[in-house]
């Protein structure tokens, strides 16, 4: 995605300044073009020769210093970028940016940027809490800036307080997702997702169900949707609103689910299985209300439920399967024998107890098993980012298979 992209990199003084060093090396290697624009702030921290030499570009620092390459400085670059990405981003750019002050060359560069800009804040959580810096990152969102979220304490599981940069992988990360998106890089391909819980019924009021939530699904055709993708969300029940631009099949039972997905899986060319779905149904579904009985024990007898995943895998042509294994224990060699017996080319696994993983949570810490036998380990992120990474993945083994 970042091939021959062109980055201006703002960067402001912050402790994690040592980081934008290593972001902009790994920018290279991914094919970018690097220009960066440091603040006097800035060069307390990195002298601008090291960013020289990591992003073999002359880099800008003043108003004030001609620069042979470039006629009017901040408006060459403005001009030049395909992105423009401030980072770590203070609370004080922050506020610039969002009350349009152009006091230095960054500010007046980003006052001027045609491209658009990515904002990864990075300060202490009293200052990035602040109802201040909330408003101005609110105010630059409603003005269409993507904010990356910073990270939190030893990130997003357990410890609180956000204003963490994130990690240079992640912002490498983020900023091809971004370009993902913008360049609807999965337009044309139909994607099936199931997402949430099935529930069997015992009888009118009463279900044998689970804990999903639908989160992690629901991420996953949002975020194919907006990639351009034509998505089919067939969904156990959930109390999410199904994402725009996504049909919606809402199923109760894993018969209809298995039901919708057959019926939709000949035209798909990427099928995404995050739905938690009953194994087992009540053998007999009471009519009425199954009355309280004298006796201290009610024995509901269950039947075995077809495996959807496994049906699909059996039933496979072109499409390209992903699976989600919820593991309480053996986390990959339970993974690994889905992948074979379902006939996967991907599942995305997880320890469901881990914390910051599982059930309801925003966050998930998953490995990617794949059916050549990698296995990619990701650290605890958002959903959404997690959804990216695995869309990512299916339309990397979709290109391969070509
Ligand atoms: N799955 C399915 N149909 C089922 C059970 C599971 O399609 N009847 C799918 C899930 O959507 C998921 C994958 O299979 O993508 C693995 O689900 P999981 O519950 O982890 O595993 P099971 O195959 O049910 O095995 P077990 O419960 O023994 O771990």
């Amino acid at each position: 995605m970042l091939k021959g992209k062109k980055i201006v990199l703002g960067v402001t003084g912050g402790i994690a300044v040592y980081k934008a060093v290593d972001l902009v090396s790994r920018l290279r290697k991914q094919g970018c073009e690097v220009r960066v624009v440091m603040t006097e702030h800035a060069q307390q921290f990195v002298t601008p020769l090291t960013f020289k030499e990591i992003s073999g570009n002359q880099v800008a620092v003043s108003m004030w210093t001609a620069n042979q390459e470039f006629n009017v400085e901040h408006i060459a670059l403005a001009n030049w970028a395909d992105v423009f990405v401030v980072a770590p981003a203070t609370a004080n750019i922050i506020a610039k940016m969002a009350y349009g002050l152009a006091d230095d060359l960054l500010s007046t560069t980003l006052l001027a940027a045609q491209a658009p800009i990515i904002v990864c804040p990075a300060m202490n959580t009293g200052m990035f809490e602040n109802p201040a810096t909330q408003e101005n990152i609110a105010k630059l969102q409603s003005r269409g800036v993507t904010v990356m979220p910073p990270a939190v304490g030893v990130l997003a599981c357990g410890t609180s307080g956000a204003g963490r940069l994130p990690e240079p992988p992640q912002i490498v990360e983020f900023i091809s997702d971004f370009f993902a998106k913008r360049e609807g890089d999965m337009r044309g391909l139909k994607v099936l997702v199931t997402a949430a819980g099935t529930r069997e019924p015992i009888d009118p009021v009463r279900f044998v169900g689970n804990r999903s939530s639908g989160k992690m699904g629901y991420a996953v055709a949002q975020m194919a949707a907006e990639r351009g993708a034509d998505v089919l969300l067939v969904s156990g029940p959930s109390a999410l609103t199904p994402p725009a631009n996504v049909r919606t099949i809402k199923v109760e039972t894993t018969n209809e689910m298995l039901e919708a997905c057959l019926a939709a899986y000949p035209e798909m060319d990427i099928v995404i299985k995050a739905a938690a779905v009953a194994d087992y149904r009540p053998r007999d579904v009471a009519d009425q209300k199954i009355k309280k009985k004298t006796d201290d024990a009610l024995t509901v007898v269950m039947d075995k439920n077809p495996d959807i995943l496994k049906t699909l895998g059996a039933a496979k042509t072109h499409q390209v399967l992903v699976g989600f294994a919820a593991e309480t224990q053996n986390l990959i060699d339970n993974a690994r024998d889905k992948v074979v017996k379902k006939n996967l080319d991907m599942i995305v696994a997880n320890d469901v107890t881990a914390a910051g993983a599982g059930f309801n949570a925003d966050t998930n810490i998953v490995k990617f098993l794949f059916a050549d036998g990698a296995i990619q380990s990701l650290d605890c992120l958002p959903k959404t980012e997690v959804a990216q990474r695995i869309l990512n993945e299916a339309l990397r083994i979709k290109s391969e298979r070509k």
